[in-house]
């Protein structure tokens, strides 16, 4: 039992719900909002509350006009209950990090473009949940469609996946597809650009097997043209570095690029189609369920919130 005596009229059932009711009442300033919240009826939120002010012994909230405000006895609870539910969302993190396969690491494998997003993603996965050991691969889209035939990951990140592909497929947010140029390219002051003027340039591709390279050619084919590379690179980064150094067009999705066209000379071209949007997805192999670690992430990656901070490139 509770060593404190005066920690006694807490340990009874139900005060954590009361007092999640009592948070969300609170933070929202109405009991008809927290209700909708919390998905419980007025009436239950308003005896949920009054119970919580009987086992306290003070007025939690006051009630003027249509309005209602905290006590002093209220904001002390509010602020004791951000402290509880903060405590119990850190700990969970690191319950789930013990609950993963005995003790595996989250494997994590993602195209070479969606790189520039995953870091955020772990980060922001691991503010909730700090306790989970997390291993990420990076390769294109091809040989991570491999290693899913494989099976040698938990979740992966890429854009446009085959539409006959056996797995789990979530759709995790927008990835637009630019043309870009160096800084000083005739095309860079011009709008609306046709394409037929971008396909007269030299073009920088990514290799065979980049979802990017596969974008890439579908766009030429939709406008009758074939591709002609000058320069064919494994790698977003030198492709960029080939933009500056003046060799070429490259057309490349936005998170590869970021905030570079601020600080860099690449600029984005204006053209007539652009930007072409292609979609990121996480998918898991749909022959074993998820491990809980990988569970967790792709339940907290989905989240709106998280989806809107990662969507924007990073600065
Ligand atoms: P990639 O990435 O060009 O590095 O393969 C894009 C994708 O996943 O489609």
């Amino acid at each position: 039992m509770v060593k404190h005596p005066h920690l006694r009229r807490y340990i009874k059932h139900g005060t954590l719900t009361q007092l999640a009711v009592f948070e969300a009442v609170a933070r929202l300033g109405s009991f008809t909002r927290a209700g909708e919240e919390l998905h419980i009826a007025q009436p239950t939120v308003s005896v949920q509350v009054k119970k919580l002010a009987a086992t306290i012994g003070l007025a939690l909230f006051e009630q003027s006009r249509r309005k209602i405000t905290l006590t002093e006895a209220g904001r002390e609870l509010y602020a004791l209950c951000q402290d509880i539910f903060d405590r119990i969302q850190q700990v969970e993190g690191r319950l789930a990090g013990l609950r993963t396969r005995s003790g595996a690491k989250l494997r994590i494998a993602v195209s070479t473009t969606g790189k520039y997003f995953a870091p955020r993603l772990i980060g922001k996965f691991w503010e909730a949940h700090p306790g989970v050991e997390v291993s990420l691969s990076v390769m294109n889209r091809q040989n991570l469609l491999h290693r899913l035939e494989a099976d040698l990951d938990d979740i992966y990140v890429l854009s446009d996946p085959p539409e006959a592909l056996s797995a789990v497929v979530h759709a995790l947010m927008p990835n637009p597809l630019y043309v870009y140029a160096r800084d000083d390219h005739p095309l860079a002051r011009r709008r609306n650009v046709s394409f037929a003027e971008v396909a007269r340039e030299p073009l920088l591709l990514r290799e065979p097997g980049s979802g990017t390279r596969l974008a890439c050619e579908e766009i030429f084919a939709t406008y009758r043209v074939q591709p002609q590379a000058r320069l064919e690179l494994d790698s977003n980064e030198a492709i960029k570095q080939s933009i500056v150094a003046g060799l070429g067009v490259a057309i490349l999705s936005r998170h590869a690029v970021g905030s570079e066209t601020r600080r860099g000379h690449l600029v984005q071209l204006d053209v007539e189609g652009f930007p072409v949007m292609r979609r990121w997805y996480l998918v898991h192999p749909e022959t074993r369920p998820l491990a809980p670690g990988a569970q967790l992430f792709v339940e907290h990656a989905l989240r709106p919130e998280v989806v809107q901070e990662i969507a924007e490139p990073a600065e």
